[in-house]
């Protein structure tokens, strides 16, 4: 069934698509121009990515945007990742929220400055109530780090006398991820031409089908989305069943 208001989308169009940005360095890099470019570059792509899932009923589009171990690139890399997660928040919030997109961000927000943190607590609950696509940006994310926190959480639970050890469970374990209330990802796009999972969503991709691109992210366009979507659609999924019986 589809969002409230909505008709559902076809079966082949995936529910929850995912996407591992990458390329963007090498994007510039071919280009004679500083990996900067490429991020910047990067964020029109997301953009074209945003109202091309909308287009097809893409109900949840989940983008990694910058990883836990991204902290290890040259400091000024850093500060420019950063940076523009801060422009992308501020000129593009109000047009999100206008086309119905719920925002959502992931990640560990203790290693993120307190004005940024503030800036991003307020996009989501401006936008907490949108149901048209929900855009789940995975910032200062790991997958292990997230796992890791939800563990801490439910081991409170138990020792506050909340929870019992017998009550965790894969369902209760779910709630205690950042992407509680979301579905898991059913098809996962990575950019770049790497055919790596490079610790994003690993509980959520459990029975994701991937699909690899070598196209650079800026690069990438609804025809590219398409080309996933295609592949998806032509993938059979049985999780862990038997193949569909057709007579
Ligand atoms: C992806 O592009 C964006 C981030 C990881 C932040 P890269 O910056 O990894 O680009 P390549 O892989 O070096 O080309
Ligand atoms: C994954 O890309 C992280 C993001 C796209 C944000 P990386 O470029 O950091 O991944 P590796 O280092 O090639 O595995
Ligand atoms: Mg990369």
């Amino acid at each position: 069934m589809g969002r409230e208001g909505q008709p559902a989308a076809p079966a082949s169009v995936p529910r929850h698509v995912g996407v591992i940005m990458d390329g963007n360095g090498r994007w510039a890099e071919a280009r004679g121009l500083p990996r900067s470019a490429g991020h910047k570059a990067g964020i029109d792509a997301l953009r074209r990515m945003v109202r091309a899932s909308a287009d097809l009923g893409i109900e949840y589009l989940s983008v990694y945007s910058f990883s836990t171990e991204n902290w290890r690139r040259p400091r000024a890399e850093v500060s420019f990742l950063l940076d523009l997660l801060r422009r992308f928040i501020r000129q593009d919030v109000a047009e999100l929220h206008a086309a119905g997109t719920r925002i959502k961000i992931i990640g560990a927000r203790e290693d993120l400055e307190p004005s940024l943190v503030k800036m991003l607590d307020e996009a989501e609950k401006l936008t907490a109530e949108n149901n048209k696509l929900t855009l789940v940006v995975a910032f200062n994310y790991g997958s292990k780090q997230e796992l890791a926190r939800a563990a801490k959480k439910l081991a409170t639970e138990v020792a506050a006398g909340k929870l019992t050890p017998d009550q965790i469970d894969d369902a209760a374990l779910e709630r205690a991820l950042d992407t509680d209330g979301i579905p898991p990802v059913d098809l996962l796009i990575r950019t770049g031409g790497e055919q790596r999972i490079s610790n994003f969503m690993l509980w959520q991709c459990a029975y994701a089908e991937f699909v690899f691109l070598p196209v650079f992210w800026p690069d990438f366009d609804g025809a590219a989305l398409q080309t996933a979507v295609d592949e998806f659609g032509a993938r059979e999924r049985r999780f862990g069943g038997l193949k569909a019986q057709t007579a």
